[in-house]
């Protein structure tokens, strides 16, 4: 069945979006998402929209960003005008590298969000960080802004494996950063984790897991490496410098993420997500996974507003420019169609903790199920009583069981 946009059809000067749409806009939760597209150098696996200084060149500078973003925000506030979204649950300023800005432009950017639509009085308010873009005062002006989580790419303590993935933090510089965090009072501290790096030994990543439950944080995530094309990494391994990632090593790493943190009290609520308590949760990521309304400020940026979804230029500089002349930043749009919104909601939900109602399945899909359950992939419990839940093996395979329960 057609969407009621074609696909990638453009977004309207103005930024207009239709009248169903701003019906809808906030029903299941909004949240505001800000991408800072700045990084000091780039890590040799990372293909996110995010430039160092000598890439960018002229056109787009991190003094002048805030305001860049700001002034997104005003023409966001225009177009949801007549149909305010409700509080803002959550903010999510991602990157890129978000503290390469001054904590007053953080604060500035947090402080226009909540003027123009109201911050919810227990708003889950994240930024990430990279570990040596912090100190104990920038963490202190950051929490005194309104900022109550904060997610630090850490990805591994040996420092063997850092040199690979082109980290320039120190081995102990992240869990260092993380209890800065607490010090400076964060409700919620996160640390990223990346798994199954070439080199990577199984005591290397004991070690992060052991330093990353020490550092007392309360959520971690960890990531199966992904080679992207593109990337300085995909390019050494191409040329044989490096050896390929290996699935059974990412699944060995996987169970050993699942021991050592559920050991610690940690439990997942997503399959690359632990958090120690239920509210220790992402909120902002589980806005998303549930199919929630967002906006997403900044170059590349996402945005995803009843059930319209859009998306800005990726260029910094074009981004500036849309916005210096009064123009929307967004570059396209679409409305997905039925079955692809069943297609995504089945993709997501699947991944979580609670797991995705059985009576959401066509009876191809219920079939695929019943196959999962009877493979091992799918909690019998759970089951039992009408949802599909990965079991420990079904979440190392995940893709697979998703791919059986869609047409
Ligand atoms: C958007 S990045 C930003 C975090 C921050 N700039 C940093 O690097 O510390 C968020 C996380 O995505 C993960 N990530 C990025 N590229 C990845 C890749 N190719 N494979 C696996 N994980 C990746 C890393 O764990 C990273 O911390
Ligand atoms: S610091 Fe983070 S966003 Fe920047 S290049 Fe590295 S992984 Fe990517």
């Amino acid at each position: 069945m057609p969407g009621v946009l074609p696909e990638g059809e453009p977004v309207p000067v103005d930024g207009s979006l239709p009248a169903t749409a701003l019906r809808e806009v906030g029903a299941r939760g909004f949240g505001v998402y800000v991408h800072v597209p700045f990084c000091a150098s780039r890590c040799g696996y990372c293909d996110f929209n995010t430039y160092t200084a000598a890439e960018l060149g002229g056109g787009a500078t991190r003094e002048e960003y805030a305001e860049t973003v700001l002034a997104e925000l005003r023409l966001a506030a225009r177009v949801l005008g007549d149909a305010p979204p409700g509080r803002v649950e959550t903010v999510f300023v991602g990157g890129g590298t978000p503290t390469l800005l001054p904590a007053d432009d953080l604060a500035r950017i947090l402080d226009g969000i909540d003027r123009t639509w109201g911050l919810a009085a227990d708003a889950e308010v994240t930024t990430e960080a990279n570990p040596e873009s912090v100190t104990p005062d920038s963490l202190k002006a950051l929490r005194a802004a309104g900022y109550t989580r904060i997610s630090l790419g850490m990805q591994s303590a040996a420092p063997g494996v850092l040199a690979v993935l082109d980290r320039r933090h120190s081995a102990g510089r992240a869990t260092a950063a993380a209890r800065e965090a607490r010090d400076a009072g964060f409700d919620h501290v996160n640390l990223d984790l990346i798994y199954g790096t070439p080199g990577e030994r199984p005591e290397d990543f004991a070690r992060s897991l052991d330093e990353v439950v020490a550092a007392g944080v309360d959520h971690v995530s960890a990531y199966a490496l992904i080679v992207e094309d593109g990337t300085r990494l995909a390019a050494r391994m191409r040329r044989g410098e490096l050896p390929y990632p290996d699935d059974d090593v990412a699944a060995d790493r996987y169970l050993a993420a699942e021991a050592a943190l559920g050991g610690a009290g940690f439990s997942w609520y997503e399959v690359s997500n632990w958090a120690r308590t239920p509210a220790a949760r992402c909120r902002h990521n589980l806005l998303y996974w549930t199919g929630g309304d967002w906006w997403g400020l900044g170059p590349g940026a996402h945005s995803h507003v009843g059930g319209v979804r859009w998306w800005n230029v990726k260029h910094p500089a074009a981004y500036a420019q849309r916005l210096a002349e009064g123009r929307s930043p967004g570059l396209a749009r679409e409305v997905l169609t039925p079955d692809e919104a069943h297609m995504e909601d089945v993709m997501l939900r699947l991944r979580l903790a609670s797991g995705l109602p059985l009576d959401a399945l066509d009876p191809a899909g219920r079939a695929g199920a019943e196959r999962a359950l009877a493979d091992g992939l799918l909690a019998p419990a759970e089951y039992a009583a009408g949802r599909a839940v990965l079991t420990l093996r079904g979440r190392l395979l995940a893709d697979a069981v998703v791919r059986d329960l869609l047409p």
